[in-house]
């Protein structure tokens, strides 16, 4: 939707302080209805809606906003239905499940991260360990396996005779697949836990992790590590993640770009849609891109957006806990922002 028709009065209202864009396609969620405030927990993904009852349950109870994204997550991380998150999630192209991750303080600016990990149980809690006992922000592959070891992290089950038989009815179609994929430009489906929160004292916190693109060249990293790509953080202005196909997030430093949008004055919903049609406008596939975003501001306002026909995502305060649907872009949304490439 053109930001001239988000700003006309007509298609804005304001509800406790929620800026509602009456998004484009009337499948999405009406956020009118919503009474934000904080403890606020947006996350990726109807599975997100547990991470968030999991991150307001530890808020609750005394615990800091890195406990909350932490254990949230652990909980999509320990999930032994989900494909795409911990070490359920689709192996790599060696029958190898590779997991990313990062976490991010918004008090004092702090990430860590992990990218590539194999056999632990919670990369996100690697990623927190990373960034609160060494001196840098990244870790990857053996290396982060060695400070897993080291640190003592739980590992995790090996690749389930499932997963196992599935990789290699993988590895017999592989050529056909691979063509597929090559003509399509697609990967196989994969889904991500990116997770934001709001705490009481203003303060923001988020975190994200994922197996990635299913049977993916081994030492492929997404965007989900990636600090401004996958996660960022703001304590100033606000947070966003991001699901999808990473490598159309990681070009453009996606949440990078939601966060940079809403400090502009954008409402997250806009800011995610803002920056899904700058991306568009500037990548070969135009809006064909599978990428997803979700974002939190300062005063407890929050959105989504996607591609195609969006995707849901969860918000959880002390008053709901909901699964919503975004708004999606497709090529008819070219905006006042320049429309699409040129
Ligand atoms: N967005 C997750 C990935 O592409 O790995």
């Amino acid at each position: 939707m053109p930001r001239r028709r988000f700003l006309k009065g007509a298609a804005v209202s304001f509800v406790a302080g929620q800026v509602i864009h009456q998004a484009r396609g009337a499948a999405a969620t009406d956020l009118t209805e919503l009474q934000t405030s904080a403890p606020l927990i947006v996350s990726t993904w109807p599975f997100g809606k547990p991470a968030n009852e999991k991150a307001l349950e530890v808020i609750k109870a005394g615990g800091s906003g890195l406990d909350a994204v932490e254990q949230g997550i652990q909980v999509t991380e320990s999930d032994p239905t989900n494909p795409s998150v911990g070490l359920a999630g689709i192996p790599n192209a060696e029958g190898i499940v590779q997991l990313d991750a990062c976490i991010m303080s918004g008090p004092g600016h702090r990430a860590g991260a992990v990218g590539a990990v194999s056999g632990y149980k919670h990369p996100i809690s690697i990623a927190r360990r990373v960034m609160e006992t060494t001196r840098h922000v990244f870790l990857v592959g053996e290396g982060a396996e060695a400070f897993a070891k080291k640190h003592g992290f739980e590992k995790g089950p090996k690749v389930s005779a499932g997963q196992k038989a599935a990789w290699k009815k993988w590895q017999t179609a592989q050529k056909a697949a691979e063509e597929k994929a090559a003509k399509s430009g697609k990967p196989l489906n994969h889904d991500t836990i990116a997770l934001v929160a709001l705490l009481p004292d203003g303060n923001l916190f988020g975190g994200c992790s994922t197996s990635g693109w299913g049977y993916k060249i081994p030492g492929r990293v997404g965007d989900s590590p990636i600090i401004g790509s996958g996660l960022y953080v703001d304590n100033e202005v606000g947070a966003a993640g991001a699901t999808g196909i990473g490598e159309n997030v990681m070009r453009y430093c996606g949440s990078f770009l939601v966060v940079e949008y809403m400090r502009q004055g954008l409402h997250p919903q806009e800011a995610c849609i803002e920056t899904i049609r700058r991306i568009a406008k500037m990548d070969p596939k135009g809006f064909d891109l599978a990428i997803n975003f979700i974002a939190i501001d300062r005063k407890g306002r929050f959105g989504a957006a996607g591609t195609g026909t969006g995707f849901q995502y969860a918000a959880t305060s002390s008053s709901f806990s909901k699964v919503l649907q975004s708004p999606g872009l497709t090529a008819a949304d070219i905006g006042p922002i320049g429309g699409n490439r040129k």
